[in-house]
């Protein structure tokens, strides 16, 4: 039986882990997100004491980091060592320095191999696998592979609804100012050849996943 495998990348706020673990429980595949891993490393290099911004401080910070994360769509944690941060990952301190660390291309080479050997050894019939660079570098040949994009104005009121503890000037600016950063390490703004971009400006959530979903069941018939 072959493995279906679902590539989603997109900017922050577009809603893209929400709709892809949603997705992935619709079909029973597993779910990866990506950007949880980068976060565990940055918490990694911030509980070692590693300035995120000395590069070869955190590529030796690498040979260090155990890193475990699940792949069940209906509650998959992240652990680092003993660790669990699961919810520390999601904390402003480590979104500030994820991109400093996302930036190094051996933490990516490194990321990449990981991501691979999850995606090769999961169980189920097919995984979702959402991120920035999945569907040019991780897995550019997965089954479906989708760009889901919203306009920045949605992105940013979708994100300070999520996350009612900031004002919504801050996460915009917060917002941007990383999409900026990331944005000059992986281009996740334009659809590569034979991606297919779900625009969810004007959608609700539940259309935003029957869309990504009509893709990928279009994919599989091909
Ligand atoms: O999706 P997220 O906001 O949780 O991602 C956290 C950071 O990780 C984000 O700033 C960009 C980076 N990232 C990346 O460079 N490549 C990926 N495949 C996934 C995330």
């Amino acid at each position: 039986m072959t493995k279906t495998v679902v590539a989603v990348d997109g900017p922050a706020g577009s809603g893209k882990s929400s709709v892809s673990k949603a997705a992935a429980k619709r079909l029973g595949f597993a779910y990866l997100d990506t950007g949880a891993a980068y976060r565990a490393l940055a918490w990694h290099v911030l509980d070692s004491s590693v300035n995120p911004d000395e590069a070869p401080a955190v590529i030796a910070s690498l040979a260090s980091f155990d890193y475990a994360i699940g792949t069940d769509p209906d509650g998959y944690g992240v652990r680092v060592g003993k660790t669990d941060v699961t919810n520390s990952i999601r904390e402003p301190r480590v979104s500030a320095a994820v991109s400093a660390v996302a930036r190094v291309p051996e933490v990516r080479a490194h990321l990449t191999a990981l991501f691979r050997d999850i995606i090769q050894h999961t169980e189920k019939r097919g995984i979702v696998v959402e991120g920035r660079d999945i569907t040019t570098v991780v897995a550019p040949d997965a089954t479906a592979r989708i760009l889901l994009t919203a306009s920045e104005e949605a992105r940013m009121s979708r994100r300070s609804a999520e996350l009612a503890t900031e004002s919504a000037s801050d996460v915009a600016i917060a917002l941007q100012k990383r999409d900026r950063a990331d944005s000059r390490v992986v281009d996740f703004m334009t659809a590569a050849d034979g991606v297919v971009t779900v625009d969810s400006t004007n959608l609700n959530f539940d259309e935003t996943v029957d869309a990504v979903l009509d893709v990928i069941r279009t994919s599989q018939e091909k």
